[in-house]
């Protein structure tokens, strides 16, 4: 299972690669807009230059989103996009514009993230649009009372009833759990947010258990 994180924060990337378990990142404009300091002087060279400064840090599939809506733009966009670094990734929304860029992107050997994915119907056509991963929004499900990991599992299913090899990443997770269900699913890729990272490696024996080494160790001398 890979770990890419939901984040535009440098910092936050940078910590996340230095503990050794992240295989790449996914971006999307509320996550940029977080960061920006100054919107009014936020350029689309910015965004593109801080795209490139993310692919400097983790050697893995940076998901960069187009901010357009016909395909004609989005196909433009993604091409700038892909561009930038041979790991980046150009997310699309799942709309029949976003279909229609997404099938002529990948066409071309771009790889392609279809977002905004919230149906079994709209993952199978992400598939069949040559999409390299899908990105079904579990936490936002969630939100609405809709069982977000029930898509999931779904997902996987007709997947690997096709053979479809778009891989599976599980988007919008807000908990640990999302994460241990995913996996239990076979998910390919979650992609996790700063905070739930940290959460992963969390529990309460851990901390107690070590306390009391700590304090035994006391015995060892000379060290
Ligand atoms: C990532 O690809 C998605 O854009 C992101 O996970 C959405 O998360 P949110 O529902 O917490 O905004």
């Amino acid at each position: 299972m890979k770990f890419f994180i939901d984040t535009a924060d440098l910092d936050e990337i940078r910590a996340a690669n230095d503990l050794g378990v992240l295989d790449g990142v996914t971006t999307n404009p509320s996550l940029v807009a977080k960061i920006v300091e100054d919107p009014d002087n936020f350029t689309y060279e910015d965004f593109k230059d801080h795209i490139a400064k993310i692919c400097d840090i983790v050697g893995g599939p940076v998901s960069a989103e187009v901010t357009t809506l016909t395909a004609d733009e989005m196909i433009s966009q993604g091409e700038e996009l892909a561009s930038i670094d041979e790991n980046v990734v150009v997310k699309c929304p799942l709309t029949l514009e976003g279909l229609k860029a997404m099938r002529h992107l990948s066409g071309n050997s771009i790889r392609i993230n279809a977002t905004l994915v919230f149906s079994p119907t709209q993952a199978i056509l992400a598939a069949k649009a040559g999409a390299s991963y899908v990105s079904p929004f579990v936490g936002r499900l969630d939100d609405i009372s809709t069982d977000g990991m029930a898509l999931i599992e779904q997902i996987v299913t007709i997947y690997r009833n096709y053979r479809f090899t778009t891989e599976v990443l599980v988007a919008s997770v807000r908990h640990p759990q999302h994460v241990v269900e995913a996996a239990i699913m076979g998910a390919d890729v979650a992609t996790i947010p700063f905070k739930v990272i940290e959460q992963l490696a969390k529990h309460p024996l851990t901390d107690t258990g070590l306390d009391r080494f700590m304090k035994d160790a006391a015995v060892i001398k000379n060290r």
